[in-house]
């Protein structure tokens, strides 16, 4: 792959950033309502630590399996969409010493703790907004995002941006949790939600695009790019105790953070004592396990 070195960014589109999130709050009355989550907007993700603490950690498990997926090798310039507190950007950077990666976030909580927190030289955070990347024509060799598609507005115009930035022959691959089937810690969640208040199933995020099989590759590859591939991305998610899966939900991240935080203390106890019952029953607390897939895909850009 090529050392080029990723562009300088020409700077900022504050005043897009600032549309978006003014958009954002105008159309979401409540933190993260809308339906099915599939419009949601950044206003779901904007306390670092909470995210940390509640996704960032499986993000960190998941994005190692991803940057081999994407095939990123030394000296390739990459950029991370939807970069949140870092987790694939710092998998890059460990795994692959000459590569040097560009994330971009619209979440700027998320930005700076990434900053803080991926102190190395070969990596930058940019505030922006994946459908409108303010980065030159052909400027990476690879392109990467982890867990974002989904939250996109407009998902084709970001694939769109994102093959537009990417040099003939290089790589975009992306991953997408399988809230329908194939991950465990929301799904047991969004089914005991549902269960107490069938009225909610709307919000379950089994409705997101794009996470069932299949979907992103066919998405891949209407926007032409070649050699599609698409394959599952697992983990396991070791939780300590019944608060170490339940606490995290408390800090108002993603559609199901965002839902939690709607609840009054009794519907929210109601759904904790639900959700205790399904994970480890009447008795003593313990450590419990649960299965995580994503699907991922990539494919290579064509010549323009
Ligand atoms: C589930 S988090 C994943 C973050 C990170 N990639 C990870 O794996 O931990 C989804 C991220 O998508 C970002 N996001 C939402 N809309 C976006 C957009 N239009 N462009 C780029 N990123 C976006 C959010 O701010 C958030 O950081």
């Amino acid at each position: 792959m090529s050392s080029r070195s990723p562009g300088p960014p020409t700077g900022i589109r504050w005043p897009l950033v600032l549309c978006v999130v003014i958009a954002a709050a105008a159309e979401t009355p409540r933190k993260g309502e809308g339906a099915a989550g599939a419009r949601m907007q950044p206003s779901v993700f904007d306390e670092s630590a909470a995210y940390e603490r509640f996704m960032g950690r499986w993000s960190r498990q998941l994005a190692p399996l991803l940057v081999e997926f994407a095939g990123i090798g030394e000296g390739d310039a990459v950029l991370d969409v939807g970069s949140g507190t870092g987790a694939l950007t710092r998998a890059i950077v460990e795994a692959v010493p000459s590569a040097r990666v560009v994330g971009v976030d619209p979440a700027a909580a998320y930005v700076a703790y990434a900053q803080a927190h991926v102190p190395d030289g070969r990596a930058r955070f940019l505030v922006g907004d994946a459908q409108q990347l303010d980065l030159a024509d052909a400027t990476f060799d690879r392109v990467a995002s982890l867990l974002v598609m989904n939250f996109i507005p407009d998902p084709s115009k970001a694939l769109r941006e994102m093959i537009r930035v990417t040099r003939p022959d290089g790589v975009i691959a992306a991953a997408v949790w399988d809230y329908g089937e194939g991950m465990q810690m929301l799904r047991l969640f969004w089914d005991e939600a549902v269960a107490r208040d069938p009225a909610i199933a709307a919000r379950d995020e089994r409705n997101m695009p794009l996470c069932k099989p299949g979907e992103l590759a066919a998405m891949w590859r209407r926007h032409g790019l070649a050699l599609v591939d698409e394959r599952p991305l697992s983990i396991v998610m070791s939780f300590t105790s019944f608060d170490d899966y339940w606490a995290p939900f408390l800090g108002g991240q993603g559609p199901a953070g965002a839902y939690v935080a709607g609840l009054n203390e009794t519907e929210r106890a109601a759904l904790r004592l639900r959700l205790r019952r399904r994970l480890v029953g009447d008795g003593e607390d313990r450590p419990i396990s649960l299965q995580a897939r994503a699907w991922a895909v990539r494919g290579v850009v064509p010549p323009r």
